[in-house]
């Protein structure tokens, strides 16, 4: 038996520990927002977090994660860094097809958690693990700094202006 926690949620399981996590959380908790790309921790489209940091769930273990703490992408927007991350994505319009955007979105929250004000080399460093076949770096990398700006709520539409009233 392995236990440990998703999201807050205490888990014990019976499934075989060489379950790569990834498996059990979208098979066994249909936790799918975490994504499979290559298997191989090539790509990064797998990212958790276990104990705050990324990890690539495809070639993690159950055995690995035992007495940790897991967070996924269905609630790393209710934590104050992956709000604003997320905020930030929004603002910067990030997202292209969005297959490897979960990944994306973990990472620089780990990031953000640990260094509030990444240079560009360390963004490089921290999401060089994901891949994204849509090519959005340059706004990643954008996002990333409108996130530990803080401004990353989009702003609100201008209201139309009213034409005058005829007399
Ligand atoms: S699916 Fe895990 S790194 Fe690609
Ligand atoms: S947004 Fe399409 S792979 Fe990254």
């Amino acid at each position: 038996m392995v236990l440990f926690t998703v999201n807050g949620e205490r888990i014990s399981t019976n499934v075989n520990p060489s379950t790569p996590l990834l498996w059990f959380l979208r098979d066994n908790l249909q936790l799918t927002g975490t994504k499979y790309g290559c298997g191989m921790a090539l790509c990064g489209a797998c990212t958790v977090h276990v104990d705050g940091n990324p990890i690539r769930s495809c070639s993690t273990p159950l055995s690995a994660v035992a007495g940790k703490k897991i967070t996924t992408i269905e609630v790393i927007g209710k934590t104050p860094v992956g709000k604003k991350v997320q905020e930030a994505w929004l603002a910067e319009d990030v997202v292209q097809c969005g297959y490897c955007q979960s990944g994306q979105i973990m990472s620089a929250a780990a990031l953000l958690a640990k260094n509030k004000a990444p240079t560009d080399a360390d963004i490089d460093v921290a999401m060089s693990g994901n891949i994204c076949r849509c090519g959005t770096y340059n706004r990643v990398r954008a996002a990333i700094k409108v996130a530990a700006s803080g401004k990353g709520s989009p702003a609100p539409a201008a209201a139309p202006a009213k034409k005058p009233a005829k007399a």
